[in-house]
């Protein structure tokens, strides 16, 4: 045989084997059986130098097109197999993808965060307490002894006797001033319970941010100016707030605290029940009998405390109706915040 008869076998033995490839692994197999180094065609090319001089431009034109032919065929049948196999997984590239949903944090984490970040640009630290509290640190240090009658006003979860659920986070106060000497500036976020009717306007757990400041000569416009500034900085520089005289046991004088609506800015609507305001928070004066409870001398130094409601704020500014949306964990509810 000359090495064109040659040329012209191999091309059609490489046509016959072709047919019988269905897979990338046999595809594979021909690629190198033709075209790999030691292949076929590589054979051929070797074996030019055995060619009459005037013959070998002709011999050499042929084996570069086999190769190429060659080439060819292999890539396009690589295509076809490829194809073959993304439609046996059943892709189709012209739907949509899916699409992946961030994760993001819950609107009271969301709420609980910005709130302290203010704070925190204030100068405040932030201080935690258990969530299950004894009764000396809920009640009595701060000012409420066995058998006094404001024990009533919050219905208390029992663990055990002198154990409970804390009703508030005013108890942080107390233990933090147990462990540190004046000056102290600190919130306090967290969980509180209370055994009260669950409604949509009250549940069982809620959130508190428990602010304490406690230094020589601080005074009520101190409260005052801080709870401002803060109104502004969460709720919007239109922010006014308004005093209303109040009784807690651990404050004296003690006081309500009303931000006027951020939705219509006083003039009353459906989120502030048209009366312009919404209820934020009690603060006052440190009473002096929660000073001798954690050795300070109530003589030395003075402080304000204030305990902010979460839980509502945020409903009010978010336009959640029922309190009980925040714990129920919908993932459609919540990821729309
Ligand atoms: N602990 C009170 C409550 O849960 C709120 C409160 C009122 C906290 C006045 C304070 C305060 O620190 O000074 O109802």
């Amino acid at each position: 045989m000359t090495l064109l008869e040659k040329i012209n076998h191999v091309r059609d033995q490489f046509n016959t084997d072709l047919e019988r490839i269905s897979d990338l692994k046999s595809w594979e197999e021909l690629k190198n059986t033709y075209l790999g180094r030691k292949g076929l065609v590589s054979k051929l090319f070797s074996r030019i130098g055995d060619v009459p001089p005037q013959e070998r431009k002709t011999i050499g034109q042929a084996l570069n097109s086999l190769k190429n032919e060659l080439q060819n065929q292999v890539d396009s049948l690589l295509q076809t197999l490829q194809e073959k196999v993304d439609e046996s997984h059943n892709v189709d590239y012209t739907l949509p993808g899916f699409p992946i949903f961030k994760g993001s944090r819950h609107p009271l984490t969301q709420a609980i965060d910005e709130m302290l970040s203010i704070f925190a640009r204030l100068g405040f630290d932030i201080a935690y307490g258990p969530e299950v509290e004894t009764d000396w640190y809920n009640f009595s240090s701060l000012n409420l002894p066995l058998n006094h009658p404001a024990r009533d006003m919050q219905d208390t979860f029992y663990v055990d006797e002198g154990i409970m659920l804390r009703t508030h986070t005013s108890p942080v106060q107390t233990r933090y001033m147990t462990q540190h000497k004046p000056p102290v500036r600190i919130v306090a976020p967290g969980r509180v319970y209370r055994n009260e009717a669950i409604s949509a306007r009250s549940y069982c757990m809620f959130h508190q941010i428990e602010g304490l400041y406690v230094d020589k000569n601080v005074t009520f416009a101190d409260l005052r100016g801080t709870l401002e500034l803060f109104c502004k900085m969460y709720f919007g520089s239109d922010a006014r707030i308004k005093f209303r005289t109040s009784y807690f046991p651990f404050t004296e004088p003690s006081a309500e605290v009303d931000v006027s609506c951020f939705l219509c800015n006083g003039k009353g609507c459906r989120v502030c029940k048209n009366t312009g305001w919404l209820e934020i928070l009690g603060c006052g004066m440190v009473d002096p009998n929660v000073f001798k409870a954690v050795g300070y001398d109530p003589e030395e130094v003075s402080g304000y405390a204030f305990g902010l409601g979460v839980d509502r704020s945020v409903m009010q500014k978010l336009d959640i109706p029922d309190i009980r949306m925040l714990f129920d964990n919908d993932v459609e509810f919540l990821k729309q915040f």
